[in-house]
C-alpha cells in the first residue's frame, strides 16, 4: 500500500522531522519548519548533491549568492512580467485558486435532485444524482468564481528605511539568476573553460496562490540549481554540445535519485509540450515521482539557450562572454539547468523509505533510508541502563563515533522499543552494549570487549570487538554491504524485537 500524505505529515510532527511553521499560533500551511531529523535529513540531501556534483567534478564550482539582489535582475530575467499565474477568486467564500488548478480538485456541490443535500465530488467528475458538472466555486459549492487574473509569484520588500518604488526589491523567487548575474566574475577569476557548471544551493520564495500537500508546494523553500554552460558551436558525438549536455544531465540526474533510493518505478522523464515551455526554454524535461499526491514534478532540466546571459548582457550593458580560443570569437554560452527543490527531494525520499511490515506478529514501521541521508548513523542502546559500565562504555561509543557521523544515546525504554524507535526514524544501525561486552565484576568475569551491531533491514545482529566500530561503519555508510559484515565477524542472529528487560 503506498503511504499516504496524513502518514508522512503525521509521522513527520511525532519524530521530529517536520512541523508546521508557527503552529502555537494556529500554523501556517505554506510554510514548514524542520525539527531535529528533520534538519538532518535535509542536510545530508543537499551534501550528497554538493559531492556528486560539485566537490567530485573537475568542472564545476560553487556559489552562495545573497536572496536580495539589484530589482532589474528581475526585469532582465522576465520574472518582472512573465513570473505569473493565472488567479481566480469566489464572489461568496473570498477562497483563491489557480485557474488552471481548478479542476483538479474535488467540489462541493448542493444537488437540486436530492433537496439540495451537500455533496463533495471527486475532482473532474459529475454529480451521481443530477449530472451536474463544476461550474461554482469548488469550495464552498456557492460563489461564482471571478475571471482569470495574472497574478506575480514574486514577494515584495524594501531596501533601505523608505518604503517607495525606488526601494522596491524582490525575495529571489530562484537561485538561478545570481549565477547568470555573477558569470563573468567566475569566469575569470577561476580561470575556466567550457563547459563548466556553476551550482548553489539555497532558499527561495513564491507567494504560490495555493500552496500545500505538505512541503511539496510552500511560499519558502529551498533549491540546488546548477548552471551548466556550453559552446553552442560545439559538437559532442555528432550532436550540438547543448543538446548532448542537455541528455546527458537528465541521465545524471535520474541516476542520483536512483543511486539514494528512490524506487524506478516511483519515477519517469516528462517531456515539456511546446505550450508549456517557460519563455527561456528551448527544450524542458521533468524528472516527475510517484508523490502521495500523484505523479509530480521532483525537479525540472531545461536548455535555457544564451537567453539569460544575453538579457543580462543587454539590461546591465555589461558583456558576459566567453572567448572561444579555437575560433577566435565572443561567444554567449548555451546554458544547460538542473534545477531541483531540496524539500521536494526530501518529501519523495521520505515517501519512498516508507514502510510497514509485520514482524513476529507486530506491525514494524521502517524507514529504509540509503545510510547516506540516514538522519542518525548509529545509534547506541545499554542493554541494562542500572549497570554503570554498561552505560559508561555506551557513552564513550558514542562520544568517540559522534567526531564522525551523527550517533545519538538512548536509554529510555527496552531494547525492542528502542529498536522499533530507531527503525521508524530510519536509523541504519544500532550498536548494544551489554554484559558479556564489559563482563560482571562481581562474579568476576571479564568482558570480552565485543559489542552487538543490529542491522535495521535484516534486523540480523552481529558482534564485533568494539575498537572494529568506526571502520565498520565507515565501510557500511559507504556501500551499505551488511553480508561482508557478516562475513568477517560471523554468527549472526536475529533480533528478537523483545528486551530481557520485559519490553511488553
Ligand atoms: N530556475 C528554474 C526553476 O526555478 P522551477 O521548475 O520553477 O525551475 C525548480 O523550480 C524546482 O524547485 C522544482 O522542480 C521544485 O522541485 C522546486 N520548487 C519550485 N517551486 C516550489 C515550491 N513552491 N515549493 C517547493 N518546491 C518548489
Amino acid at each position: 500500500m503506498p503511504v499516504t500524505m496524513d502518514t508522512l505529515v503525521s509521522l513527520s510532527k511525532r519524530r521530529g522531522f517536520v512541523f508546521q511553521s508557527s503552529e502555537i499560533y494556529g500554523g501556517t500551511g505554506s510554510v514548514w519548519d524542520y525539527g531535529p531529523l528533520g534538519v538532518e535529513l535535509k542536510q545530508n540531501i543537499k551534501r550528497l548533491w554538493w559531492r556528486d556534483f560539485v566537490q567530485s567534478r573537475a568542472d564545476m564550482v560553487g556559489l552562495d549568492a545573497s536572496i536580495l539582489m539589484h530589482p532589474m535582475v528581475w526585469t532582465a530575467s522576465g520574472h518582472v512580467d512573465k513570473f505569473t499565474d493565472p488567479m481566480v477568486d469566489c464572489h461568496e467564500c473570498r477562497h483563491r485558486f489557480r485557474a488552471d488548478h481548478v479542476d483538479a480538485r474535488p467540489w462541493t456541490h448542493y444537488c437540486p435532485a436530492t433537496k439540495g443535500n451537500k455533496f463533495v465530488i471527486p475532482a473532474g467528475e459529475a454529480c451521481g444524482h443530477c449530472g451536474a458538472r463544476r461550474t461554482l466555486c469548488p469550495e464552498c459549492g456557492k460563489g461564482e468564481l471571478t475571471a482569470p487574473r495574472q497574478f506575480n509569484l514574486m514577494f515584495k520588500t524594501f531596501m533601505g528605511p523608505v518604503e517607495d518604488e525606488a526601494a522596491l526589491t524582490y525575495l529571489r523567487p530562484e537561485t538561478a539568476q545570481a549565477m547568470f548575474v555573477n558569470f563573468d566574475n567566475v569566469l575569470q577569476s577561476m580561470r575556466l573553460k567550457l563547459p563548466f557548471g556553476i551550482a548553489q544551493a539555497g532558499r527561495s520564495f513564491r507567494n504560490e496562490i495555493t500552496p500545500g500537500n505538505f512541503i511539496f508546494r510552500t511560499r519558502e523553500f529551498e533549491q540546488m540549481e546548477i548552471e551548466y554552460f556550453v559552446n553552442p558551436h560545439d559538437t559532442v558525438e555528432g550532436r550540438p554540445a547543448d543538446e548532448w549536455w542537455h541528455d546527458r544531465w537528465i541521465a545524471d540526474c535520474m541516476a542520483w535519485f536512483r543511486r539514494y533510493g528512490l524506487r524506478e518505478e516511483n519515477l519517469r522523464l516528462r517531456e515539456h509540450e511546446k505550450a508549456e515551455l517557460a519563455h527561456y526554454a528551448k527544450r524542458t524535461v521533468d524528472i516527475d515521482y510517484l508523490f502521495p499526491i500523484g505523479w509530480s514534478e521532483l525537479m525540472g532540466i531545461a536548455n535555457r539557450s544564451d537567453y539569460d546571459l544575453k538579457q543580462h548582457s543587454k539590461f546591465s550593458g555589461k558583456s558576459l562572454t566567453y572567448f572561444d580560443e579555437e575560433r577566435k570569437e565572443h561567444i554567449v554560452p548555451f546554458v544547460v539547468e538542473p534545477a531541483a527543490g531540496v524539500d521536494r527531494a526530501l518529501l519523495a525520499f521520505l515517501a519512498d523509505a516508507y514502510q510497514e511490515e509485520e514482524v513476529r506478529g507486530e506491525k514494524r514501521v521502517v524507514l529504509r533510508f540509503h545510510p547516506e541521508l540516514a538522519p542518525v548513523k548509529v545509534a547506541v542502546l545499554p542493554l541494562l541502563k542500572k549497570r554503570e559500565e554498561i552505560v559508561r562504555t555506551a557513552h564513550g561509543i558514542r562520544a568517540a563515533l559522534s567526531r564522525h557521523f551523527r550517533v545519538v544515546y538512548d536509554d529510555t525504554a527496552a531494547i525492542g522499543r528502542l529498536y522499533r524507535r530507531q527503525d521508524e526514524v530510519g536509523t541504519p544501525y544500532c550498536v548494544t552494549v551489554d554484559v558479556q561486552t564489559v563482563g560482571d565484576r562481581d562474579k568476576g568475569e571479564s568482558g570480552d570487549g565485543r559489542v552487538t551491531i543490529r542491522d535495521r533491514d535484516s534486523m540480523q545482529q552481529v558482534r564485533v570487538p568494539e575498537g572494529e566500530l568506526l571502520p565498520v561503519f565507515r565501510g557500511l555508510l559507504e556501500d551499505g554491504d551488511w553480508g561482508a559484515v557478516v562475513a568477517r565477524f560471523g554468527g549472526v542472529t536475529a533480533d528478537a524485537g523483545r528486551s530481557r528487560e520485559g519490553d511488553p
